[in-house]
């Protein structure tokens, strides 16, 4: 089966969140389980200080059509393209959208992969991307992160 994936990085307009974070992404997070579990596609989103990163996969119409909401929504500015590529297979099978909070460096502060996306005032890279999501990929798959990030 052809696979589609796109990750971005975009930065949070605080001015357009009025609950307090954690309820705007619990809010946020629900909401689009649920929309990506009708669409087919699966991924996972990081916070980072001001900035979100996320990749989607799934079908090549159905990512484009779920980049296209993003790129719509109020809260979300400056959309920078990491990555828009065919894949042969998902990173995140088993997520409609996994989730971490990075900005308190604690994580990052153990595994270099994610350090590029904490302090880097330019661009976050392709390989840099891949490196982050490759180690959630990896800690999921072996079982490392417990299914309550999955919410599925
Ligand atoms: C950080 C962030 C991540 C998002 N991820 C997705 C996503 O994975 N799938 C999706 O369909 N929409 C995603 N969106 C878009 C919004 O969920 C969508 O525009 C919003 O729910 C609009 O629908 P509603 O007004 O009917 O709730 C995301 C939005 C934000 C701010």
């Amino acid at each position: 089966m052809d696979f589609y994936r796109a990750c971005y990085r975009s930065k949070i307009r605080w001015d357009k969140i009025s609950m307090p974070l954690p309820d705007e992404i619990d809010r946020t997070l629900l909401r689009i389980r649920r929309i990506n579990r009708k669409a087919g596609v699966t991924g996972a989103l990081l916070l980072v200080d001001h900035h979100i990163v996320q990749v989607l996969e799934g079908q090549p119409g159905q990512v484009l059509d779920t980049v296209y909401c993003v790129m719509n929504d109020p809260r979300l500015e400056n959309i920078e393209g990491i990555i828009h590529e065919p894949a042969e297979s998902r990173m995140f099978p088993n997520s409609l959208m996994f989730f971490r909070d990075l900005t308190d460096g604690v994580a990052a502060s153990r595994h270099e992969v994610l350090r590029p996306l904490l302090d880097h005032p330019g661009e976050v890279t392709r390989e840099e991307a891949y490196g982050a999501f490759n180690h959630f990929a990896t800690e999921l798959q072996e079982g490392r992160l417990t299914n309550d990030m999955l919410m599925i």
